[in-house]
């Protein structure tokens, strides 16, 4: 598959919104069925320094792409947090489990280590999200704690790990 990975353009917003409120992916992430396309434009079109976000795109023989995948890390802007980011990720439903979400990982882990020096990324997973927790696993990060009742998905209120990646050596 013939994709490749690039920060943000402005023209990814509906591709973006897409992936964001897209069943098989929505369910596993903070994501919301009437995700609206004006949140995702406005975050395209304003910056914020301290997110660092990565697309997977197909390029379509249109000269258009599709959005297949994006991942991103929010540093925290407090001074004494500024070591550590929060990370997000998903993948279209019809492009998982094809390396799309290890390449991503890759790449934002790249940023993380060598661009930004981080110490601490972390995240929240479902706790029934068995293949993301072995992307996670697979890149190093381990389960710190549960959270009970940490969201609500499909009528229910599902727990979630706080996993974390720590760079002893930094
Ligand atoms: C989680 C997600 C980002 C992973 O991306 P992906 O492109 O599917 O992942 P990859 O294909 O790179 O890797 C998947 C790995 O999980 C493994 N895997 C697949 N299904 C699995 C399962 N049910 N249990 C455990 N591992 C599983 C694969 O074998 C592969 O492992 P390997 O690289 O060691 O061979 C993607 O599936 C996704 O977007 N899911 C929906 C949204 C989501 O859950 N986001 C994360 C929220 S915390």
């Amino acid at each position: 598959m013939d994709y490749i990975i690039r920060p943000p353009l402005e023209r990814d917003a509906e591709g973006v919104n897409a992936l964001r409120r897209m069943p098989g992916v929505f369910e596993n992430t903070l994501g919301f069925p009437a995700e609206p396309l004006i949140r995702n434009r406005e975050r395209l079109a304003s910056y914020d320094p301290n997110s660092h976000q990565l697309m997977a795109v197909l390029p379509r023989e249109d000269g258009t792409e599709a959005v297949i995948g994006m991942a991103g890390l929010s540093v925290h802007p407090n001074q004494r947090l500024r070591h550590s980011a929060g990370l997000g990720i998903m993948v279209h439903r019809d492009y998982q489990g094809q390396g799309v979400g290890s390449r991503l990982m890759e790449a934002l882990l790249d940023i993380a280590d060598n661009w930004l020096m981080l110490v601490r990324v972390d995240l929240e997973v479902f706790t029934d999200n068995a293949r993301a927790i072995h992307l996670y696993e697979k890149y190093g990060f381990q389960i710190e704690g549960t959270r009970r009742k940490a969201a609500i998905r499909g009528g229910q209120y599902v727990d979630d790990y706080i996993m974390a990646r720590i760079r002893e050596d930094a």
